[in-house]
């Protein structure tokens, strides 16, 4: 049957958006592997510099080490304190391409730092350019996305972040035998210079545009991503939601914005507390307790990293079918469930055998049952539930804290495991995810199919401060279509 020129216009709209969300979701890719890479790189970087000096000063080597892993973090929540706040300022498009350049930059110093001080700077850096990529990532695809898929393309950059790590875990293996930690910390690089050209052709937020002032190349922008009639009503929308807003930092901690500083804040921190990057850096360590020798642990490592990638992948295909509530509450269900079990099984005597094996796969259900929820529901989720005005700033907070919460548990981690054991800090996990799995179920609002700026319009008009219940907001912005 021949197409109709309304559906030709559609399918190429629709192939653009594919394209320009693509090709954004690079910051996801540069996220990913910056989260992977270090662990690999790390066991040979000590063969290179001694690490029992820092600026001259003798130190604990695990504390120079620690310095180093945990340096991207710490960059990275100043990217994203400071990435907010740029978004809103000079524009999504034009940040993402800073980010590129301070990534790679980053990269670049770590690949030929002559010793220990110039890669913390290099890592440091290149976790500057990360905070930027979370925030802005995406922020930028949520506005350039139509409703009806927001979700799935929102959750590519989920899909990319752990293709990323995946990638990077593959690299740390191909590159294991000569020890060359260089090329592994070098090769970020290549995707930053991609996302670099590539977003050089990409248009800027519509959004943005419009809300600067742009009017005429905001329709322009619309004009290539949307149909005709399509335009017209997203425009209505959007100046009526300018219009309806007073302005500045004060909206962030108006009375109807505050529950969903809550809700951010609550998956931000949950995100991390629950202890999915205990496995990402810790896995093969993990691991070698269940009588995995090194290689294999490597391998099994990689396996949890491919099962990452799946099960983001088929979140990304059910997001906007299901909607954003039932994914978020079946794997954190999954999440506490294998969580306990591993716990278990790190509790029973004569951890090998039949035991390891069960052990390994618990955690790796534990990861897909992150992948299917929690790990794309909360990038996705603090893109759309924030009003435009402070969308930038708002992602800027609670992704300040998911940085934090992240550094947090990876500072945290090996001493835990010394003080309450290997099961004790499964367990910990465990309950906290069963109190992510209340948070969630109580206050995550349902924003599948959804225009920003009904969302935003359907909170504004929910009595918020008074006892309205997570299921009245979750009414509010139901989708009905
Ligand atoms: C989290 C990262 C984590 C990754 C794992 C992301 O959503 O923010 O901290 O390493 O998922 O897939």
């Amino acid at each position: 049957m021949a197409l109709s020129e309304t559906d030709t216009a559609t399918g190429n709209q629709n192939s653009f958006v594919y394209v320009v969300a693509a090709l954004a979701a690079l910051n996801g890719l540069l996220f990913g592997f910056d989260t992977g890479v270090i662990s690999g790189a790390m066991l040979y970087i000590k063969d290179t510099f001694d690490i029992t000096m820092l600026f001259g000063q003798s130190i604990h080597p695990s504390l120079v080490e620690g310095v180093i892993v945990s340096g991207a973090m710490v960059g990275a929540i100043v990217g994203a304190a400071l990435g907010g706040r740029l978004a809103d300022r000079i524009g999504r498009r034009r940040l993402i391409l800073v980010g590129a350049v301070v990534f790679f930059v980053g990269s670049l110093i770590m690949a030929i730092a002559p010793n220990t001080e110039i890669l913390i700077v290099g890592r440091i850096l290149d976790g500057v350019g990360v905070g930027f990529a979370s925030v802005v990532g995406p922020l930028y695809i949520s506005e350039i996305a139509p409703p009806k898929i927001r979700g799935s393309l929102v959750a590519l950059n989920q899909l990319t972040i752990t293709s990323g790590i995946l990638i990077a875990y593959i690299v740390n293996y191909a590159f294991s035998s000569g020890g060359e930690w260089r090329w592994m910390l070098g090769l970020g690089m290549v995707p930053a210079a991609i996302l670099f050209v590539g977003m050089l052709f990409m248009p800027e937020s519509p959004r943005w545009l419009y809300e600067q002032g742009y009017k005429e190349t905001a329709r322009d922008v619309l004009s290539r991503i949307r149909t005709e009639d399509q335009i017209d009503a997203e425009l209505r929308e959007i100046t009526e939601t300018i219009q309806s807003e007073t302005g500045g930092l004060r909206d962030l901690f108006q009375p109807w914005i505050v529950p969903m500083l809550v809700v951010g804040s609550g998956l931000a921190i949950f995100q991390q507390v629950t202890g999915i990057n205990a496995v990402m850096y810790y896995a093969p360590r993990i691991l070698e307790s269940t009588g995995f020798g090194d290689t294999n642990s490597i391998l099994a490592t990689v396996a949890i990293g491919v099962v990452n990638v799946i099960m983001t992948a088929v979140a990304v295909a059910l997001i906007d079918r299901t909607g954003r509530r039932p994914l978020l509450l079946t794997g954190l269900t999954g999440m506490t469930a294998m969580l306990g079990i591993a716990g278990l099984v790190y509790y029973l005597p004569g951890l090998s055998g039949g035991l390891g094996v069960l052990a390994t796969g618990s955690l790796m259900l534990y990861v897909a049952f992150f992948a299917i929820g929690l790990g794309p529901a909360f990038w996705l989720l603090i893109s759309e539930i924030y009003p435009m005005e402070v969308r930038g700033i708002a992602m800027g907070v609670v992704t300040v804290l998911n940085w934090a919460a992240n550094l947090l548990v990876s500072l945290t981690f090996l001493r835990l495991v010394d003080v309450i054991g290997q099961s004790g800090t499964f367990w910990l996990y465990g309950i906290l995810s069963l109190v992510a799995l209340v948070f969630c179920y109580r206050l995550v609002p349902e924003t599948k199919g959804r225009s920003l700026e009904e969302i935003e319009a359907d909170l504004r008009n929910t009595s918020i401060g008074s006892d309205s219940s997570a299921t009245d907001r979750t009414d509010a912005v139901q989708t009905d279509d």
